[in-house]
């Protein structure tokens, strides 16, 4: 297969070098046929654990007549039921872990905006693997032994810091554990340890970025090389924006709390084409999130996982709700790419009949003149009619006309683009909610 190799990216920016093979994992060399046994033997025994220990396994699956020696092939895992979000607060706190409390090394949860919190747990087999998996991916990102890697997850329950903390130390980094907040603190930190790599949010990204300036620092000339960015979802134009303002190359690391935490998937370095899975501990479909249907590789739906290694929460054709397709690998020839995620089935805003993805305002107002890469969308009716409007702050000094040009050119680039007509409202410089983690960028003002 030939791998598409860039010199340079869109940006120009600058380019890590690919993993050497000798820093590769074995499973990373491995020919496809030989990962789709090891698939397969892992897929059956992680359903014979999930049955033999989580009574919410052993209920579905008998009620869909299935047991774990009804896989005699992968393709045999569309015959098991589905897992949800649902399914995991239903049995809050610990019902869906399959080992004693007493082998539970760590808890994690997700932070549960509706409802009950999700709550998942290690075993020390699981955090190794995570481990290892985080390390491949930073070597993916193009990082290598010796770097140091500042660390602005947050720590915590929240899967991001610690998750990326153990992967560094694993990959033989030297990690500055910052976490979230104190963002000025940050940039000093920065400045004064000298970090090759960065992993944040992209949102978290564009705030220190600003900080960066505002304590009048060219972030160009910094320290740093990689930005490993994950957490939420960020569009090709925002590669662009950190890459060029920056000088650093941006890559894109993807995972949940459920599945494990970020190193789920990762995007390498040399060709910045979608996310690897790392197919040897998970085992992910594509469904169509109406008819569930599983769907060929290739076609867009949601992106479902069956875990293969884990001990402590085996999940079983788990929904995520992340919407993306299939794409065949490129520079690990083994593993399928999944495409940049570029949205949730819940992100989706349905104005008056036209879905609309955030992702996709963000596209528009990124590659407009004269406003900052800082928006805000706006869910509100107009008599019987939703209504949306986007907030866009202007780039500092920008003057009235080019502000009303850009509030013109963003309108018509989401009429264009998207097919619906917004209201595009630029307010001044630093007057929208800045990120600090994960950010939340819609507004719903709508009654109900
Ligand atoms: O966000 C784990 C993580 C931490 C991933 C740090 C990457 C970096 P949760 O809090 O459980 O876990 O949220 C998972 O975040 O289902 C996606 O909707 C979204 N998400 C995660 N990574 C990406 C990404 C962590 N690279 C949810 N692109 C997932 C788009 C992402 N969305």
């Amino acid at each position: 297969m030939s791998i598409e190799r860039k010199t340079t990216s869109a940006a120009g920016a600058r380019r890590a070098e690919p993993c050497p093979e000798h820093l590769l994992d074995s499973a990373e060399q491995m020919p496809r046929e030989e990962l789709l046994d090891l698939q397969l033997r892992r897929l059956r025994s992680t359903l014979r654990h999930a049955y033999d220990n989580v009574e919410l396994y052993r209920k579905k699956f008998d009620e869909a007549g299935v047991g774990p020696e009804d896989c005699g092939s992968l393709a045999d895992i569309a015959r098991f039921p589905y897992t949800t979000k649902a399914d995991l607060r239903d049995t809050y706190p610990f019902g869906m872990f399959a080992v004693p409390m007493s082998d539970v090394r760590r808890i994690h949860a997700s932070s549960g905006t509706t409802g009950r919190p999700t709550v998942v747990g290690y075993t020390d087999n699981d955090l190794s693997n995570w481990a290892d998996l985080v390390a491949r991916s930073i070597r993916a990102a193009g990082g290598r032994p010796g770097h140091k890697v500042h660390i602005s997850y947050g720590y915590g329950l929240f899967t991001g810091g610690l998750g990326a903390h153990y992967g560094a130390e694993r990959a033989g980094c030297t990690v500055i554990p910052a976490s979230g907040g104190m963002t000025a603190r940050q940039v000093q930190i920065i400045r004064d340890f000298q970090p090759e790599i960065i992993m944040v949010t992209p949102s978290y990204m564009l705030t220190l970025l600003d900080e960066f300036e505002r304590q009048g620092v060219d972030p160009r000339s910094t320290s740093l090389r990689i930005g490993i960015f994950g957490a939420e979802p960020w569009t090709e134009e925002m590669r662009r924006e950190i890459e060029e303002r920056m000088n650093i190359d941006a890559v894109d690391i993807y995972g949940l709390s459920e599945v494990m935490g970020p190193g789920v998937a990762q995007e390498c370095v040399e060709t910045k084409d979608g996310l690897h899975v790392w197919e040897d501990h998970f085992y992910p479909e594509i469904v169509d999130p109406i008819t569930d249907e599983v769907l060929p590789d290739g076609e867009s739906g949601e992106l479902v996982f069956t875990s293969l290694t884990k001990e402590a929460l085996p999940v079983i054709r788990y929904r995520t709700r992340d919407l993306t397709r299939f794409l065949p690998g490129t520079a690990r020839p083994a593993f399928r790419r999944i495409e940049k995620i570029t949205g949730r089935c819940d992100d989706m805003i349905i104005l008056r009949g036209v879905n609309v993805f955030p992702s996709q305002i963000e596209e528009v107002v990124l590659r407009t003149r004269d406003v900052a890469p800082h928006f805000q969308i706006q869910l509100g009716r107009r008599g019987r009619m939703d209504h949306m409007t986007v907030l866009v702050e202007a780039r500092p000094g920008a003057a009235s006309e080019q502000r009303e040009a850009a509030a013109r050119a963003i309108a018509a680039g989401v009429k264009d683009g998207v097919g619906v007509t917004v209201e595009v409202r630029i307010v001044d410089p630093e007057t929208l909610e800045r990120s600090l983690g994960k950010l939340r960028r819609v507004k719903d003002l709508r009654e109900g």
